[in-house]
């Protein structure tokens, strides 16, 4: 029997967070060394209690009293704010699973890459924004980088090293969201409590809007040219209803590769977790007969843009990820605000990334952050004039 190993869970209190202490509880191979969370303070402190965890973090500063309070009975170090989420990051351990949302996982994420973790990687943000710097710090680091996305882990699985010379596309799937077969004029009055409605996956908040206007397959398609090292030419999107097939992999043979299950993360986090070895996980099997057929439909990037603003982003190339994704958080922000539209999130994003297209590429992560917080600053500025305007 191999020794336990170690994880730390950045945003365990999440989606990916939960189905992760889900899935260890399951493997029972491995020991919590930290936990961090935001506002969930109730459900963290209780994971940690759980869990065993040693460091627990809240990001927000305001809630550190909070949060100690809540564990003043036991020995767990708590610790709160961008310095937490650091140290957190940087504790000892073999695995970090990154799971915060949105580029506010970049840095710890960065910190755990630097000192060698194993990274399970659920925040796609880190590579949207960071692409070929976030990928140099995990070489430097000399830790493994498994994909987390159901997407890229299907790719990570079906797509043969050994074969890489004979590798033509890959195919992400998309379930094509609660949207799929609305018009524009449909979509443009939607609230954010009817996009938060995905057909088959239970996700956060933020992701299931993204998953809407497809955002989501925007940022997965950067993730995929970043992660496999492939042209923007070589990645397809299928829109697939049932999302039961996760991606496909094709080749030059006309073979084309797919990895099949239930949409349940959990597949995909064991898998991450327990590579090379597969785990015996207590999930819902595939009934073929039950699911009778399989539908794939082209993707409408007429009604849904934002794939189209990803194969620019990718196609430009420098800065152009990190400005997509920061000014599409901005404007997702204002969408669940309600202080802007649901059409007008990839309006926004795209003036931005027009506004910002001669930026030079990011030297370092500096520059990352700096080229993050002026798209963060035109996409408000946008949003703003157009709330005064209307
Ligand atoms: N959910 C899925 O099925 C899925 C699938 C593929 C990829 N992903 C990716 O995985 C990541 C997490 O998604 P999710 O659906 O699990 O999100 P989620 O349910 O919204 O959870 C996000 C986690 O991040 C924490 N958090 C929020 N704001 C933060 C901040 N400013 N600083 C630090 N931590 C913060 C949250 O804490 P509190 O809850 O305590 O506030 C929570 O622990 C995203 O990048 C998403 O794109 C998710």
């Amino acid at each position: 029997m191999p020794s336990k190993r170690t994880i730390t869970i950045l945003g365990s209190t999440g989606s990916i967070g939960c189905s992760t202490l889900d899935v260890l509880s399951q493997l029972k191979r491995m020991q919590v060394a930290a936990l961090t969370g935001n506002g969930n303070i109730a459900l963290l402190a209780a994971q940690a209690r759980i869990s065993g965890a040693r460091l627990v973090v809240t990001a927000d500063d305001n809630r550190y009293r909070d949060l100690k309070d809540a564990l003043s009975d036991t020995d767990i170090a708590v610790a709160a704010g961008r310095n937490g989420l650091i140290e957190a990051a940087e504790m000892q351990s073999d695995w970090v699973m990154a799971a915060i949302v949105g580029t506010a996982g970049l840095a710890p994420t960065l910190a755990a890459t630097r000192r060698g973790a194993d990274i399970a990687l659920a925040n796609k943000e880190c590579l949207v924004s960071a692409g070929d710097l976030f990928l140099k710090a995990m070489r430097d680091g000399g830790g493994r980088l498994i994909p987390v996305d159901s997407e890229h882990n299907a790719i990570f699985q079906v797509l043969e090293e050994n074969q890489r010379h004979a590798l033509e596309r890959i195919v992400l799937t998309a379930s094509g969201g609660p949207f799929r077969t609305w018009t524009r004029e449909q979509m443009a009055n939607v609230t954010a409590a009817t996009a938060r409605a995905h057909p088959n996956w239970s996700m956060g908040l933020k992701i299931s809007i993204d998953s809407a206007s497809m955002f989501n397959k925007a940022l997965e398609m950067i993730e995929a040219k970043h992660l496999f090292n492939v042209t923007p030419e070589q990645i397809e999107v299928i829109v697939h209803p049932q999302s039961v097939i996760h991606s496909m992999v094709g080749y030059t043979d006309g073979s084309v590769l797919a990895q099949l299950g239930c949409p349940d993360m959990r597949t995909a986090i064991g898998y991450a977790l327990s590579h090379p070895r597969r785990p015996n996980l207590s999930v819902e099997r595939l009934d073929f007969a039950k699911l009778a057929r399989l539908d794939f439909e082209a993707p409408d990037e007429a009604r849904f843009p934002a794939m189209r603003l990803a194969r620019l982003a990718m196609t430009r190339g420098g800065v152009q990820g990190a400005v997509l994704n920061a000014a599409k958080e901005v404007a997702l922000e204002a969408f669940i605000d309600g202080r802007t539209g649901f059409l007008a999130m990839a309006e926004t994003t795209e003036s931005v990334m027009e506004a910002m297209v001669s930026v030079p590429p990011a030297r370092s992560m500096d520059d990352v952050f700096a080229v993050d917080a002026e798209a963060r600053r035109l996409a408000g500025e946008i949003i703003n004039r157009t709330v005064v305007a209307a």
